[in-house]
């Protein structure tokens, strides 16, 4: 970083006023002594070191902090040797080639305490906030604050474990929030099997992460938006396993380990001038470990208490949980067919998997490769264990010896498989005399309530039917629940703001033309303004007369009510009223990309808004593609599905074709009868087989980027002269390194060169013919953030769709020739 003499004396002046006086350097060398109040600024002035106070405190201490504010302390030295009463701190280089902070008497406080440094070392502040002291012989590092954390994690620090020596790398709290001194609690990872990230309370696990499955700590049903930002865990030959978070993130954040055990994750706020609490863990009660104790589940959902017996299993003492005191947890209550010693194995009478869905799986789980059929075999067939669970990026996980700290999710987690004796999941029919007894009466009073207060609801809202809807049957009307038979799915539309057709009505000015704003996937899209508060909304409604975009409509609702991201489009209310259906949308005030990206009369869109969009989009997708209890593929990806608010901020819409996977691998592929989709858009293997995937959604998003790159339509663009589709066109100047054709000349700019060229290979990646060559959408992320330095060079994508230059909005059928695969295909389009 550069900056001109005037501004840099002018930093420098302004680092006088704030703090006692900023040296400007980031090195400490054997000339340099740091005064108490004195410090030091990283090259990119990120962070600085130094002496400071804790809030409400005299105590002074040597630390490094984030310069933005001086109470974002990452890390400090002298935890518990302050300088008390002592404003005459040093920090230097000492003889021996270590850091030191020495008192007012020269006596050394704290030390770098490398024994064997060679004498001749400096130590730099790095932008991460790194303090490494260096060899200046060789470069060599020879020690560093990252290898000693404080109570924060910051990107690119390492939190470690090493499996073979057992040596980690751990964050400790402070005592207090005003004393910097240990604390009681630590975190760090534990990775004997499944690497899981841990608190602990001294010795007692506090909190656990749930394993990582290689994307997401499965325990942190966030974290979706956490891992875009760039975690991982990595294994190293020695056994080392570490967990860290890349640098690229352009926000400005670290996770705290607070004195009273919680992890904090902030993110400062360029705007508000202040730090955003994003994250925190635990989060409730059942977050904390084993709070119900062994073979007992956790849901907080449920109206006290909050502990269960896990299914087959009943307290320990029973008057001890009736009381609330679940630590002696559970035991199992009908012995296993397979311990018994009368062995005879009835194949009825073997025991049997009971299944709980979005939990957090047990600790202390063993791993063997493995698809999710095979599992339940391997664990049938061995007596000792007691449960399994399955997950895609890790396979099977057994339990053995306990089931602690399983904890009930309203949505994600995995599913866990609890072994049982044959008899246990028969019981729900004899039902307990002594239970119905007691039960009995309080079921009359609960009748007489529920009989008066139906009453009084029907008499408030009119009657409410639950609506069952099923493909084929003729268009319902008069509901305002409706449940999808085919998905096994309950959506009740009634857990969205409902909105009355009066209302939507006036906000439209009677679904005026002049309010028109498209078409979508079922019906018209709308423009209006709420009275009330005057808010702009879209309405989308079901086009009335057809049956037709009934079925879309319901898939919309099943998709979109489940999501939620920054860069898909979010659902505000329904309207279910009649004949009506309408879904009510945030209105996007910069309407779809293909308006600004193909419009001639529109501004320009500048690179630096157009990149940021694919991106954007990517990260919908990836949402979309990974999100571990859903997964969706979009089918239906193009310009005009992706809509964009104030900021440019893209917003993925339009989920009437979306299918979902239950995140089987078996489903990795799907294949329709029904090909729906937009031409142009299409992959090659969906338009002709009617075989979708994830790699699907890849190609279409392939194909928006060489849109965006080029300012032209895939669809309406060929080169007069050749002949050629966008496709064709790229490929051909990508084999002639001739770039600036393609690019649109109103964002060609030497300065982004480099970027729009990776883009463009990304994007010739992307809409290769074959899926298996085509990458992932978060390689394609890591790609764009240019973490992947080396791109496998593309594949001619195919050309397929030369032939076709009738106007988007063909409805054709056509039969592909050769091979064994004559699908007749159907491209149903009127978008
Ligand atoms: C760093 O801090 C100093 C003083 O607090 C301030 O003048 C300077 O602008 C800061 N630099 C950045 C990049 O925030
Ligand atoms: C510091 O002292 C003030 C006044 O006593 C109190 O309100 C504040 O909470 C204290 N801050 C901390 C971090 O303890
Ligand atoms: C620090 O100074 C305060 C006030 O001057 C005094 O009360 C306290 O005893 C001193 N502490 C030590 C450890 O000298
Ligand atoms: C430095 O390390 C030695 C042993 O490696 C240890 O005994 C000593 O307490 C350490 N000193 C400091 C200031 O941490
Ligand atoms: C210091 O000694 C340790 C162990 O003997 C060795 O691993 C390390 O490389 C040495 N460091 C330097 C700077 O020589
Ligand atoms: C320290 O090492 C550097 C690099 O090798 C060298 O230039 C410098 O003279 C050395 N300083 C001392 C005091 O030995
Ligand atoms: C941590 O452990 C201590 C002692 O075992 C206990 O008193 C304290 O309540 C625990 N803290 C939390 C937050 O569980
Ligand atoms: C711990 O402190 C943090 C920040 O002060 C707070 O957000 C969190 O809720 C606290 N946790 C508990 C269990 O009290
Ligand atoms: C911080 O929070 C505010 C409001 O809660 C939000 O508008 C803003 O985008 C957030 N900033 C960051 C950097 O997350
Ligand atoms: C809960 O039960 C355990 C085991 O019986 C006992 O040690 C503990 O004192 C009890 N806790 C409370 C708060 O009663
Ligand atoms: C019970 O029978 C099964 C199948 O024959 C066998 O695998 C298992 O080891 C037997 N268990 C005992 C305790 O004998
Ligand atoms: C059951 O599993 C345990 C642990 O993996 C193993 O030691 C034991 O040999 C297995 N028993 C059988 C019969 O496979």
């Amino acid at each position: 970083m550069t900056f001109s003499p005037f501004l840099e004396s002018l930093l420098v002046f302004l680092c006088i006023l704030n703090l006692g006086f900023c040296i400007e350097t980031d090195t400490i060398t054997r000339s340099l002594v740091i005064k108490d109040p004195d410090s030091i600024v990283s090259n990119g002035r990120i962070y600085r070191l130094g002496f400071f106070s804790p809030e409400n405190s005299s105590n002074r201490y040597f630390g490094i902090w984030n310069n933005v504010s001086e109470t974002s302390i990452i890390w400090v030295a002298n935890r518990n040797k302050p300088l008390v009463n002592d404003s005459s701190g040093t920090i230097t280089m000492s003889e021996d080639g270590n850091v030191v902070l020495m008192n007012r008497e020269n006596v050394v406080l704290w030390s770098s305490n490398v024994t064997n440094s060679s004498r001749n070392t400096s130590a730099q502040l790095q932008d991460s906030g790194n303090l490494v002291l260096r060899d200046n012989a060789n470069g060599r590092v020879i020690w560093q604050s990252f290898r000693h954390p404080g109570n924060a994690f910051v990107p690119t620090m390492k939190i470690t474990n090493n499996i073979n020596t057992g040596v980690k790398v751990m964050l400790t709290s402070w005592k207090t929030l005003t004393d910097p001194d240990f604390g009681t609690f630590s975190a760090g990872i534990e990775a004997l099997s499944i690497p899981q990230v841990f608190i602990w309370n001294g010795t007692r696990p506090h909190w656990r992460s749930g394993p990582w499955n290689g994307l997401i700590l499965t325990g942190v049903t966030d974290m979706y938006a956490v891992y875009l930002d760039g975690y991982s865990m990595t294994r190293e030959s020695d056994g080392t396993v570490s967990f860290t978070r890349d640098y690229y993130a352009r926000l400005l954040m670290k996770i705290i380990l607070m004195p009273n055990g919680s992890f904090v994750q902030t993110m400062w706020d360029v705007a508000k001038r202040d730090w955003n609490v994003t994250w925190v863990a635990p989060i409730d009660d059942c977050d904390v470990y084993g709070v119900c104790g062994p073979f007992a589940n956790c849901n907080n959902l449920r109206k006290a208490p909050i502990c269960s017996c896990l299914k087959g299993y009943e307290p320990v003492n029973k008057e001890e949980w009736g009381n609330g005191n679940w630590s002696s947890g559970c035991v199992r209550r009908v012995p296993l067919q397979c311990e018994r010693s009368d062995n005879s194995s009835y194949k009825s009478r073997e025991d049997r998997f009971s299944r709980l869905t979005n939990v957090k799986v047990p600790d202390l789980m063993e791993v063997l490769p493995g698809v999710k059929d095979q599992c339940e075999n391997m664990c049938s067939r061995n007596c000792s264990c007691i449960a399994y669970s399955h997950d895609t990026g890790i396979g099977c996980m057994f339990w053995r010896s306990s089931l602690i700290d399983v904890r009930q999710y309203p949505s994600g987690g995995s599913d866990l498989y609890i072994r049982v004796a044959y008899s246990v999941l028969d019981e729900k029919k004899d039902s307990k005399p002594i239970i119905i007894a007691s039960v009995v009466t309080g079921l009359v009073a609960i009748s007489i309530c529920i009989f008066f207060s139906w009453c009084w609801i029907s008499r408030k809202t009119g009657s409410k039917r639950k609506l069952v809807y099923e493909k084929g049957k003729p268009y319902p009307s008069g509901s305002s629940a409706i449940v999808l038979r085919d998905d096994m799915d309950e959506v009740s539309l009634d857990e969205l703001p409902l909105y009355s057709f009066g209302m939507l009505s006036d906000a439209t000015e009677q679904f005026d033309e002049a309010n028109l704003l498209g078409k979508g996937g079922f019906g018209p899209v709308y423009k209006g303004k709420l009275e009330r508060n005057g808010k702009e909304i879209a309405v989308k409604r079901l086009s009335r007369a057809s049956g037709q975009g009934l079925q879309e409509f319901m898939n919309e609702v099943v998709v979109i009510s489940k999501l939620q991201h920054r860069n898909l489009v979010s659902l505000i209310g329904c309207c279910v009223e009649k004949e009506e259906k309408m879904l009510i949308y945030e209105y996007m005030i910069n309407r779809s990309l293909d308006f600004f990206l193909f419009d001639p009369s529109q501004g320009v869109l500048d690179w630096k808004k157009r990149f940021s969009i694919i991106e954007g989009i990517g990260r919908g997708l990836l949402y979309l593609h990974r999100d571990s209890r859903l997964r969706i593929i979009h089918r239906d990806l193009k310009p005009s599905n992706v809509l964009l608010d104030e900021n440019w901020n893209p917003k993925i819409s339009d989920f009437g074709m979306a299918r979902k996977f239950g995140g089987i691998e078996d489903e990795d592929q799907a294949k329709t009868a029904r090909v729906v989709g937009t031409y142009g858009y299409m992959a090659p293997e969906y338009a002709m087989g009617g075989r979708f995937s994830e790699k699907s959604d890849v190609f279409s998003f392939g194909v928006i980027v060489l849109e965006i790159i080029s300012g032209r339509r895939n669809t309406s663009f060929y080169d007069e002269e050749m002949g050629l589709s966008l496709l064709e066109y790229a490929w051909k100047l990508w084999v002639d390194n001739n770039f600036e054709d393609l690019i649109d000349e109103r964002v060609l700019s030497p300065s982004f060169k480099t970027e729009i060229i990776r883009s463009i290979h990304i994007g010739l990646l992307c809409v290769q013919e074959f899926p298996a060559n085509r990458p992932t959408i978060s390689n394609v992320l890591s790609m764009l953030a240019g973490e992947i330095a080396d791109l496998p060079l593309p594949e001619q994508p195919p050309f397929t769709q030369k032939r076709s230059r009738e106007p988007s909005s063909s409805s054709l059928s056509q039969s592909t020739t050769g091979g064994s695969n004559n699908v007749s295909i159907t491209i149903i389009d009127g978008r």
